[in-house]
């Protein structure tokens, strides 16, 4: 291939810039003409896109966010949209695309290929849920930052005798809750992938451990639980226990801030990777890191591929946070 692009799509994530890094720098030392298309898939449509060179990428692989801007763009599943990019593809000269994001970013990826634009994957998204990776781009910073501001909300509610409901995002997962949970030693962790009842895992633990002289709690609910609000639920813990609680919803401060080193050198690992099989003109791949290896699989291969919560994880937070 003579030239590629880079994009990154979906929610954007800390480490996307260092893997946009990896793309262009191995894409140029490879002799390639390496264009960076700006807001993921709508600047693919658009045309949105410029040629980069080894010192585009200069300064930021310690950055937040994504320097090519991302976006969402649903109108990408559709057919007829995909024919344009294709046909936008050709008049740039693009021949492969590296594309940064999660599943949906990996089915456009998918459907560029089966039109003859060869593309690969990397996953970059906090919530760590892509079923094929182990630990995706910018999960760990998101854990890290989750882990400082719970941290500094500990030590306000220790201060006040009070209990702190913070939720955390994730999406439909509870990669991020249950992980900074037992990182911050939260008496109790809600994620979507355990069934729970309030009275009998957090009023009764709650008034169980006061019992042994604990008089502030911290309790972290995944934004995935369905019908649980921060804020009624610390209303409820407060009528029920007699303990003053508060709401935090975390947001996304979550979502920013510098890479963590595992963040960067991850996606500049997953960068390097998939440059490589873009210039063997392999496409329809995603590049995962599973049991501390960076390998690729088939997109559809990969989107079809099951990863479970670690229950054992679960069981000893809740065992030791007490
Ligand atoms: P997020 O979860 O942050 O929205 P995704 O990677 O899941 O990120 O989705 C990012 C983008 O991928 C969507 O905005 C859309 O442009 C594209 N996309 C999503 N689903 C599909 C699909 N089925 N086919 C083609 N493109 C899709
Ligand atoms: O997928 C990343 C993520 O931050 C999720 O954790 C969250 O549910 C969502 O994106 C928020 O999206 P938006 O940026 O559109 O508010």
């Amino acid at each position: 291939m003579k030239t590629i692009g880079v994009l990154t799509s979906g929610g954007d994530a800390p480490g996307m810039n260092a893997a946009i890094r990896a793309v262009v720098r191995a894409g140029c030392e490879s002799g390639m003409k390496v264009m960076g298309i700006r807001r993921g898939y709508k600047g693919l449509i658009d045309g949105d896109m410029y040629e980069m060179n080894l010192r585009s990428v200069s300064d930021i692989i310690h950055r937040g966010g994504t320097m090519l801007y991302s976006a969402r763009c649903p109108e990408f599943a559709e057919s007829e949209v995909q024919d344009k990019a294709v046909e936008v593809c050709k008049s740039f000269g693009l021949e492969g695309i590296v594309t940064i994001g999660g599943d949906g970013t990996f089915m456009g990826a998918r459907a560029l290929t089966l039109k003859g634009i060869p593309c690969i994957g990397i996953p970059g998204t906090i919530d760590n849920d892509i079923s094929s990776c182990d630990y995706t781009v910018g999960y760990d910073t998101a854990l890290n930052t989750i882990m400082d501001m719970v941290d500094r909300i500990r030590d306000t509610t220790e201060s006040h005798d009070r209990c702190s409901v913070v939720e955390v995002m994730g999406r439909n997962a509870g990669y991020l809750a249950l992980n900074a949970g037992l990182a911050v030693g939260a008496t109790c962790i809600l994620i979507p992938e355990v069934d729970y009842d309030i009275d009998s895992y957090i009023i009764e633990r709650m008034r169980r451990t006061q019992k042994t002289g604990k008089q502030h709690f911290i309790i972290i609910v995944a934004e995935g639980v369905k019908g649980v609000e921060a804020k009624s639920l610390a209303k409820y813990i407060q009528e029920k226990t007699g303990v003053e609680s508060r709401a935090t919803v975390l947001g996304h401060v979550q979502r920013g801030g510098s890479p963590s080193v595992r963040d960067r050198v991850l996606a500049s690992q997953m960068g390097y990777q998939a440059v490589q099989l873009l210039k063997n003109d392999i496409g329809n791949r995603v590049v995962v890191v599973s049991k501390d290896k960076i390998v690729d699989y088939d997109i559809i291969e990969a989107l079809n591929m099951k990863k479970t919560i670690d229950l054992e994880l679960y069981k000893i937070a809740n065992e030791i946070s007490i």
